[in-house]
Parts: structure tokens; C-alpha cells; sequence
């Protein structure tokens, strides 16, 4: 049989047709796959992925909450973390305010929180032996309890503390991969929320405590702990002087102060050493929110590399050791900027009283 002009033309069309849907299934599947997320790491490309000019702030929330999905199968959270709205962004973040506000660094509230922190050092230490990494946890954790949700230490047991730190760590961990499935079935969820409902009096206050705990502790307990670490490998009696004279009189005047005649570094230089080797978000992530049209010529995250640019020469020579005296007036004359807290509008509220709230954590258990 000999085949028409018809029967050509039908097939040179499915030929096409195949075509079509193959560099279709290539835009939609494959190509955002190979551009699934852009990297930031340089400090102007920072400032303009979390600064960008001419966008509301639900914009900025949609792009933050998008990629932070995974924090609710992980821990139930509702915080402006993983929202996209506005108003839960103010309530929330004035909530934060209000409670930071209260644990002023200066006058009586900052030497309040020193006494909470060696209360809880106290009661951790002698217990029973834990690993460094569960101690410092551990303590954090009493820290903000205590310090910011007013539970009272009597009623926090060492093994619940160990229990809830490490399901807390292990969850994070898990939700950056580990499939929905493994994070909803196991219930350590809801062992965790019943400790904490147990713990934290004021349920209308805090209805759901881990939105205000997990901000706090995760980035925490990390800075906390490398800063000690950081002291005790470095073997240097002057910065061990540093610390104890801090832990005898913690306040913003100490906290500034350089050591012998000028020449040594301050608390706070000692902490932002700590902050810009190992910022504990160590990559802030936005969703790039274009139209659908636009979604397969584009990546689909854009990632903000911090510990990248502070790992950069921008902080002066030798960026992968820890050297406080790098922000001492004498080889600076301006601060250096770090993205430790972020930057913009979203940045952490907590910017100015971490900093000595993890201090007087170290120094205490230093001491
Ligand atoms: C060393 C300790 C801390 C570090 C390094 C840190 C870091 C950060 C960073 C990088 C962001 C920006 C996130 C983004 O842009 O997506 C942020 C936001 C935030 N942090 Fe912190 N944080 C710390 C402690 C705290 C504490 C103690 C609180 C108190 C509850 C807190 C509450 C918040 C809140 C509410 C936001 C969201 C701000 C907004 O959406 O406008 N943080 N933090």
C-alpha cells in the first residue's frame, strides 16, 4: 500500500506533537531542577535578596514563609516565621518586643537573668554527666524558660530537659529531610508539647510556647556553646579575665569595656568573634515569588550565604580563626556589618540583647 499525503502529514504532526511535549516536560521538570536555588554570598548581594527595594511586607513575609513550610510539620509552629500575613507578623513580633523589653540588659532585669543562669548552671551540673553538647542545650533551654516565659526552675527535671532539647534538635534536623511521614508519625511531637504545656503557666500568653522557644533556642545554645568552646581551646588566662570580670558585673558599660590599658578585646568583641565565624543561620532562604510563566527560567529559592560573606576577607586576614581583636578600634576603625540577625525589615528584634543574654549564659558556666 502506498501511503498518501494524509498519512505523512499525520505523522510528521504526532512527530512534532512528541517534540513539543518533550521540551515541555524538560521547562517544567528538569530545567527548575538544575536552577532550584541561587546562592547569594557577598555582602551588597545580601542586602538586596533581604532588602529588596519597592515590595510590601507581605511580599517579604510570602517569600520567607514559603521555604519555611517544613517548620510545621516539624513543630506546629504558627509564628510570622511561616506566615504570609501582615498582622501575624506585628502581633507576633511586638509579643517578642514586649518580652525582651522586659529582660532589659540594663539595671536590675539583666542581673535577675545572671541569677537564673546560675541557678540553672547549678542544678544541670551535678545531676548526672552529659555530653557538652546536651549540657550547653540543656542549659539554654532553662535559660529561656526561665528568663523569658517565666516558668519556674523547680519544676524542670533534668531528663525532660534532655528529652525535649534532643527531640527539638533531632526534628530540625530531620525536617531539612527527612519525608513528612517520619515527622508526623513517631509522636515525639506531642511529647514535647505536653511537657511544655506542663512547664509554662500562662496558656493564653503563650498558647503555642514553641513559637517564641524555637527562635530563641536554636540560635541560642549554638553560640553559647561554640563561645565556650572557643575560651577553653584558646588557653589565654587575659580572655578568661575578661569573662570573669563580666560575670561579676554584667552590665552594658562591662559588656563594652577593652581590658588591660585598652588593648584587649571586650565581651562584645569576644561575642561578635563568636557570631561571625558561626552564625547560627548560617543561610537565610526566600522564595523567589514570579509570575508562573517566569518560574522556569528562574530558581525557585534564593539563598542568602551569611556564613560565606563572613568567612570573607571583609573582616580582615585570617577569617577562619577566631581573633575577638578584630573588631577592637585598634585594627578598626568602623564595625564591620554582620548578617548574624539578618538584615531589612525581617531581622531579629533580639539583635541587641542576644548578644549579652549568650554571654552571661558562657560566663556563667566559664566561671
Ligand atoms: C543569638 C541569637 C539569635 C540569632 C543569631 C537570631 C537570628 C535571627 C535571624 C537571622 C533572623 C532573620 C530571619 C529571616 O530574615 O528570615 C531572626 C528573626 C527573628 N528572631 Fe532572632 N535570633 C536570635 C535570637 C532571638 C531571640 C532570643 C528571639 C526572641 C524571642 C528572637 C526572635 C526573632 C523573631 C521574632 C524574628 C522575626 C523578625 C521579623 O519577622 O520581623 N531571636 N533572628
Amino acid at each position: 500500500m502506498v501511503k498518501g499525503p494524509v498519512t505523512r502529514q499525520t505523522s510528521s504532526d504526532m512527530n512534532l506533537l512528541i517534540l513539543l511535549f518533550a521540551i515541555l516536560y524538560l521547562l517544567y521538570t528538569v530545567l527548575p531542577r538544575l536552577r532550584h536555588k541561587r546562592v547569594h554570598n557577598s555582602a551588597p548581594a545580601l542586602r538586596s535578596l533581604l532588602k529588596p527595594g519597592n515590595v510590601s511586607l507581605a511580599y517579604l513575609l510570602e517569600a520567607r514563609a514559603i521555604p519555611n513550610q517544613r517548620l510545621i510539620r516539624a513543630f506546629g509552629i504558627t509564628s510570622t516565621f511561616v506566615s504570609g500575613d501582615p498582622e501575624v507578623h506585628h502581633i507576633f513580633v511586638n509579643r517578642a518586643k514586649d518580652i525582651l523589653g522586659g529582660l532589659s540588659t540594663k539595671g536590675q532585669g539583666w542581673r535577675a537573668l545572671l541569677q537564673a543562669t546560675e541557678d540553672a548552671v547549678s542544678r544541670l551540673l551535678p545531676a548526672k554527666e552529659m555530653d557538652y553538647d546536651t549540657f550547653m542545650q540543656c542549659m539554654t533551654f532553662t535559660i529561656i524558660l526561665v528568663a523569658l516565659l517565666n516558668v519556674d526552675p523547680e519544676s524542670l527535671h533534668s531528663d525532660d530537659l534532655v528529652f525535649v532539647t534532643s527531640t527539638i534538635n533531632r526534628r530540625w534536623t530531620d525536617s531539612k529531610k527527612v519525608k513528612t511521614t517520619a515527622l508526623t508519625q513517631d509522636g515525639s511531637l506531642n511529647k514535647v508539647q505536653h511537657h511544655l504545656e506542663r512547664w509554662i503557666s500562662d496558656h493564653d500568653r503563650y498558647p503555642n510556647p514553641l513559637n517564641f522557644i524555637l527562635p530563641a533556642y536554636e540560635t541560642m545554645w549554638r553560640v553559647v556553646a561554640v563561645t565556650v568552646a572557643h575560651l577553653y581551646c584558646h588557653g589565654d588566662d587575659s580572655m578568661r579575665n575578661i569573662v570573669l570580670r563580666f560575670a561579676d558585673c554584667p552590665t552594658e558599660e562591662q559588656f563594652r569595656s577593652f581590658g588591660e590599658e585598652n588593648m584587649e578585646p571586650s565581651m562584645k568583641n569576644i561575642i561578635t568573634e563568636a557570631l561571625r565565624l558561626h552564625p547560627p543561620t548560617k543561610r537565610i532562604v526566600r522564595a523567589a515569588l514570579v509570575p508562573w510563566w517566569k518560574k522556569m527560567f528562574v530558581p525557585s529559592l534564593e539563598v542568602a550565604d551569611v556564613e560565606a560573606v563572613h568567612l570573607s576577607s571583609t573582616y580582615g586576614d585570617g577569617p577562619t580563626y577566631f581573633d575577638p581583636m578584630r573588631f577592637h578600634p585598634s585594627r578598626v576603625s568602623e564595625q564591620p556589618e554582620l548578617f548574624a540577625f539578618g538584615y531589612g525589615r525581617l531581622s531579629c528584634p533580639a539583635a541587641s540583647w542576644a548578644p549579652m543574654a549568650g554571654t552571661d549564659s558562657w560566663s556563667t558556666s566559664w566561671g
